[in-house]
């Protein structure tokens, strides 16, 4: 008999069995989510009623009216409406695949351990376990987890700050995003996100890669990059970045144009963070600088949205003084059971690599979306992103007709969401882990029949 009682509790075959049962009832009533409904006119007005008083609690109303039923299958989700929808946005990039058999058996794995949020002071081994996996699929040397992206890159930022003391100015790409703290408002490159707030910190913007002008366009970054070095010598402690621009619009940069600018940016010091949050699982490697190629630059990471847990990765170098981190909460246990799944079988079940299924769906979709652009070139442009990141520009960029179009496309069983500015994109963030080549392409149809009947 083991000494630990955990280990028999767990390995007790009651727990097994009962798990059995519940996975088979979930399969049993999820293989009936099997293609796309609409709404139900019997449940109209409770629907509507509830999303009345959501509105009400909140202080104002919901993107898109989205209430789950807690009930998907795959890439299909059913809202309380009684519709079904193609989830093609993932609750911005969170979701692996609704109702997956693996992650509901990782997070009642989660739900059997004693505590519901793990923390400073009460962390598990499958805290540790997961440490490791991050630390071993990153090149990193340590891990902090924490409960929200933004979390993730304040700690990333006080990281740097303190092993760069005293220098205090930040360095960021132009049309970010990097969260909505206080801090985080001021870097995140739009002012309507702070509106009202106070300025706690000094960011230079460096432009980002410029499709239109590949010629000129790291030299014009490279340029003002040194020019914000000269006037500020010595004064900046970090630059953070996205390699695939999320918020900002679905933006990619030949590995060139960041070797460059990290280059620059080594010379002096400055430390070098990556923000994961949207690329983290989706770029055809786990983390875009690996499949990028820029692993000997990188300093820090974030991630968070498909983690399921959100962390700050970073190299021993810049192991912060006792104190300056810690939290309450890191996570919950179901959380960090599903995000140990979820990287297992981002590997194991063929997902990376350049014939992996990531780089398979982008292929399908983009082929798609370029066909689209092909047969309307007045109303598609693109299409834009890397791996399971997606986006074409509907109505040249108008927002409110792209803001028409993606409503018409959630009430028509698509979901995606805008991105960017000046164009503003429609984006995609597809629910890989659940995705099959059938949902791409039937989804494409109704977006392709939502495209033209909008456009009338
Ligand atoms: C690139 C990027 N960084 C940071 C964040 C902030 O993450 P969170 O919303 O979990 O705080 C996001 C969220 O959209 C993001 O896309």
């Amino acid at each position: 008999m083991s000494d630990l009682l955990a280990k028999t509790f767990f390995n007790d075959l009651r727990l097994k069995k009962a798990k059995q049962l519940l996975l088979d009832a979930l399969q049993e009533h999820s293989s009936k989510i099997v293609c796309v409904k609409p709404s139900s006119s019997r449940l109209k007005t409770s629907y509507k009623k509830l999303l009345d008083q959501f509105a009400k609690k909140r202080g104002a109303p919901l993107w898109y009216p989205y209430l789950s039923t807690g009930l998907g299958n795959g890439a299909l989700i059913e809202l309380a409406d009684g519709s079904i929808k193609y989830d093609f946005i993932s609750g911005i990039g969170v979701h692996w695949s609704h109702s997956k058999p693996s992650l509901i058996s990782a997070s009642i794995d989660g739900a059997l351990q004693d505590v519901i949020m793990q923390g400073n002071l009460q962390q598990n081994v499958r805290s540790l376990e997961l440490s490791q996996l991050l630390t071993k699929i990153s090149g990193m040397d340590h891990v902090v987890v924490s409960t929200s992206g933004a979390m993730a890159a304040e700690n990333a930022l006080k990281i740097a700050l303190q092993k760069n003391h005293p220098k205090q100015r930040i360095l960021a790409f132009s049309n970010c995003f990097i969260g909505r703290t206080i801090t985080l408002a001021n870097i995140t490159d739009k002012a309507a996100n702070r509106v009202g707030l106070p300025s706690v910190i000094d960011v230079d913007y460096i432009p980002f890669y410029d499709h239109n002008k590949p010629e000129t366009s790291l030299k014009h970054s490279l340029c003002v990059l040194k020019k914000y070095l000269e006037r500020y010598p010595n004064q900046h402690s970090v630059m953070c970045m996205e390699l695939i621009q999320g918020e900002g619009g679905y933006y990619k940069a030949p590995k060139e144009f960041f070797i460059s600018l990290m280059e620059e940016l080594k010379k002096h010091n400055i430390i070098i963070m990556i923000d994961e949050i949207q690329t983290f699982g989706r770029s055809g490697s786990y983390f875009a600088y690996q499949e990028f190629g820029l692993q000997d630059y990188v300093d820090i990471v974030t991630i968070g949205k498909l983690s399921q847990v959100c962390a700050t990765l970073f190299k021993k170098e810049i192991n912060p003084k006792p104190g300056l981190i810690s939290q309450t909460f890191t996570s919950s246990s179901a959380a960090i059971e599903t995000s140990i799944k979820i990287i297992n079988e981002l590997k194991d079940d063929s997902y990376l690599g350049k014939n992996g299924k990531i780089h398979e769906y982008h292929h399908i979709f983009k082929t798609l979306l370029e066909g689209l652009a092909i047969e309307y070139p007045h109303l598609v442009e693109g299409p834009y992103g890397y791996g399971g990141m997606i986006a074409f520009t509907p109505f040249k960029g108008d927002k409110d007709k792209v803001l028409i179009f993606l409503k018409e496309l959630f009430i028509n069983g698509v979901i995606g969401f805008i991105a960017g500015r000046n164009p503003v994109r429609a984006r995609f963030l597809l629910p890989l882990g659940g995705i099959t080549k059938e949902d791409i392409y039937k989804g494409f149809e109704i977006i392709k029949k939502t495209l033209i009947n909008t456009s009338k």
